[in-house]
């Protein structure tokens, strides 16, 4: 298969959907790669290391889309990539389809085939492609907390670890998923004194096993949140209700309750924010403050580390992209359920009940789309 790589648009994005590694794995199995110059600069990959193993550099994205089967992405195509979508092309990137009918109603048009990232999903419900964005943003939320809690950041310039003789920071964490978990674990290996909140007990019987002792778990419930925000330094918003908002467990009213300086982290603001007070911020002017509170509230968090993301992102897509160029994505997605739920638009068809629902369009079922195409 021929494999086209587009150099990604979107406004700050640095992330490349294929290393120089991937592009040798690609190679191996013998399919051809097509690679926009300048590709994976952002992520710290030059063009030299991708014609090292056998990719062939293009100098245009209009390239890269005319000669390309299958094109690897990370962001959603947007506006002007559009009219360089080919029919049958199959595009292999996130679209977050249900939140733009724009971008749903021109992949429709173009009669492409949309595998989505987001909803490639195994059988225990796990997102294996929305993972590592998770784990990396879980992680970063601690290393931006400890950084506006200085000072001179607006912080109360306390040090998470503290130092001999003086205690360190407290460290709330509502949530205790994948971002939650990574939070918990990178503040308690600072030292801080930790404690995460999570309504769903089994979870919390589990982190109790894996993470240190300086991590204690707490039920999720307004009295408990109400009381711990006022011991808190830093506090990071976690909460996932899968496609739904996610639900104000910090609500206005609790600033009051805070100590002047304390950092809220709300990592779920992409998803409307747990904490009351949070609107979605850019990594240019990240912080805000409301009543002496300091809100850090990015919503592509993973963004600001390109080079980590990339990898942590191609080491999860990458098996999925080498078993659809293999295969064929007619073949990959019905030998691999995973990847079938990925499916979104197919040939001018929404195939993904969620957005064909979301904008009020017809749906047809993966299966039929997919018995038409192998017969056909
Ligand atoms: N800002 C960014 O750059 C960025 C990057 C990656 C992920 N995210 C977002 O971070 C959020 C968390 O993602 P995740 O992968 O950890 O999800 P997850 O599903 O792994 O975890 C969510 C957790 O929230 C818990 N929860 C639900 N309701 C709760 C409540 N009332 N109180 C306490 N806990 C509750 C769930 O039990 C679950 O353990 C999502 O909104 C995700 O989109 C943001």
């Amino acid at each position: 298969m021929i494999i086209g790589v587009p150099k990604e648009i979107k406004n700050n994005e640095n992330r490349v959907a294929l290393t120089p590694a991937g592009a040798a794995e690609f190679r191996k199995n013998g399919h051809k790669v097509y690679v926009q110059a300048t590709a994976g600069q952002g992520s710290g990959f030059e063009d030299s290391e991708y014609e090292a193993v056998g990719a062939t550099i293009l100098g245009t994205i209009e390239e890269v889309y005319a000669i390309a089967e299958m094109i690897v992405k990370v962001k959603e195509p947007i506006a002007s990539e559009y009219g360089l979508i080919k029919e049958n092309q199959l595009l292999f990137t996130y679209f977050h389809f249900a939140s733009s009918e724009e971008l749903t109603h021109a992949m429709l048009k173009s009669n492409s085939v949309c595998l989505a990232y987001e909803t490639v999903e195994k059988v225990d419900r796990s997102l294996p492609l929305l993972v590592p964005m998770s784990e990396v943003a879980g992680r970063m939320a601690i290393q931006e907390g400890a950084k506006y809690l200085e000072k001179p950041m607006g912080g109360r310039g306390i040090l998470l670890g503290g130092v001999a003789g003086v205690k360190p920071a407290n460290v709330l964490v509502l949530g205790g998923g994948i971002v939650g978990a990574q939070s918990a674990k990178m503040a308690a290996g600072l030292g801080a004194n930790v404690t995460i909140v999570d309504i769903n007990l089994n979870r919390l019987r589990y982190l109790e096993d894996i993470l240190p002792a300086n991590v204690d778990t707490v039920m999720s419930n307004e009295y408990n949140i109400r009381d711990l925000v006022k011991s808190a330094d830093l506090i990071v918003g976690a909460v996932l209700i899968p496609g739904a908002k996610a639900p104000h467990l910090v609500t206005r009213d609790m600033l009051k309750l805070m100590k002047k300086g304390t950092v809220l982290v709300d990592v779920a603001v992409d998803q409307g924010g747990c904490i009351e007070t949070c609107k979605p911020t850019t990594h240019e002017d990240p912080i805000y403050e409301i009543d002496g509170i300091v809100h850090y509230c990015v919503a592509n968090m993973p963004g600001a580390v390109p080079y980590t993301s990339t990898l942590a992102l191609t080491n999860a897509t990458l098996p999925y992209a080498i078993q659809l160029a293999n295969k064929g994505w007619q073949k990959a997605c019905t030998l691999n359920e995973d990847l079938k739920k990925g499916l979104n638009v197919v040939n001018g068809k929404v195939v993904y009940k969620a957005v064909a629902d979301a904008f009020g369009l017809k749906f047809t079922s993966v299966e039929e789309v997919l018995e038409e195409e192998l017969v056909g």
